[in-house]
């Protein structure tokens, strides 16, 4: 694939997807509000956080809250983790009878301890038995297009999971996504786009994963891996508009940053959404990372920030972010003076 096909649709099994740029999955972090946003700013699809499958089946109620969409956020992909077939079957096969999703994935790739002691997420990669029954089981329970999110490998001496790619699709997966690194990595360590790049002559649809931060990143990705679609994941953290700004770059060689006025439009949208969905006290504290996050590299933001996690109150939220806006404009108007 060609950069500029990165705006071209993709069909995923019956889902239809209006371009190549995929929000991913984020824990505590890809939640309704803030999948509203990513979605306005030209994400061709988003995912849930990941949901335990076994929680599910208990019909544990924050796991509910989870799986709630937007109304414009079609489609939606839900992404679930688990070791148990029985379960991830099960959930499946709620999850399309409840017409909750347009597509589910397979979390196959998670390395946190908690999580791989379940025989979940990466650990499946090292059990393939175990593996090929929950992903056969969740294929047959619906008729949605199942996919499935894993790393590379599960150190960098073997390939592990990129090795599992052709069973994955003989089983009936429609695309898989590959995080191009190993399991025992840390997120500090460069991804290795080489193995994107491997993956694609496995099976196909291939999303490639990792590492993509700026437009630049995005078609480097594609031009080194030939892959068919990217998910970007850090890239999107207060910087939702990075889907638009790929989606300028293809079209006109050029991005801008996002203009300082629009940049604190978002995040007080967001903020209001997130009082929305989440009340006033969840809404703040899930809010904090993300302020965090949008004011990044901006001048005077730790005070802001310190400023920010003291406060408990949203309508003081909104005038501490409107006084340090008019702080930083005053800053850019007078060094455009001098
Ligand atoms: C805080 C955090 C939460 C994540 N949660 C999930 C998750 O729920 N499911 C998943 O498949 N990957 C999850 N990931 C991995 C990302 O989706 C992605 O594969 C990884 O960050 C690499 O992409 P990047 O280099 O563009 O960030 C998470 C990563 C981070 C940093």
């Amino acid at each position: 694939m060609s950069p500029s096909e990165l705006l071209t649709p993709i069909t995923i099994g019956s889902c239809r997807i209006p371009n190549r740029l995929l929000a991913a999955p984020m824990a505590g972090i890809s939640d309704l509000p803030f999948r509203t946003i990513l979605k306005s700013y030209g994400a061709g699809i988003t995912f849930s956080e990941m949901i335990s499958t076994e929680a599910f089946v208990r019909g544990h109620e924050k796991t509910r809250g989870i799986l709630q969409r937007s109304e414009g956020e079609i489609p939606f992909g839900i992404q679930i983790f688990g070791g148990n077939p029985v379960a991830m079957a099960e959930t499946a096969r709620r999850l399309e009878a409840e017409g909750l999703c347009d597509l589910i994935d397979v979390n196959l790739g998670c390395p946190v301890k908690k999580v791989m002691r379940s025989g979940a997420g990466a650990a499946l990669m090292l059990d393939r038995e175990r593996l090929f029954r929950v992903v056969e089981g969740v294929v047959q329970a619906v008729s949605l297009p199942v996919t499935a999110k894993l790393r590379a490998c599960r150190t960098s001496d073997d390939m592990m999971g990129l090795d599992l790619i052709p069973d994955l699709f003989s089983l009936g997966v429609k695309a898989v996504t590959v995080h191009a690194r190993c399991v025992s990595w840390s997120f500090s360590r460069p991804p290795e786009w080489r193995w994107i790049e491997e993956a694609t002559s496995l099976g196909r649809p291939l999303i490639g994963n990792g590492g993509i931060f700026t437009p630049e990143d995005a078609v480097k990705m594609v031009i080194k891996t030939r892959c068919d679609g990217i998910m970007i994941a850090r890239g999107y953290l207060g910087n939702p508009w990075i889907f638009r700004d790929i989606q300028r770059f293809i079209e006109t060689g050029a991005w801008e940053p996002v203009p300082l006025e629009e940049r604190f439009d978002t995040m007080k949208a967001h903020l209001r959404l997130s009082l929305q969905v989440f009340g006033e006290r969840q809404g703040i504290f899930r809010m904090r990372k993300h302020i965090a996050w949008y004011v990044k590299g901006l001048p005077l933001n730790s005070e802001f920030r310190r400023r920010i996690n003291e406060l408990h109150d949203s309508s003081e939220l909104f005038r501490e972010m409107d006084r340090y806006f008019e702080r930083l404009k005053k800053k850019s108007l007078k060094s455009e003076m001098e």
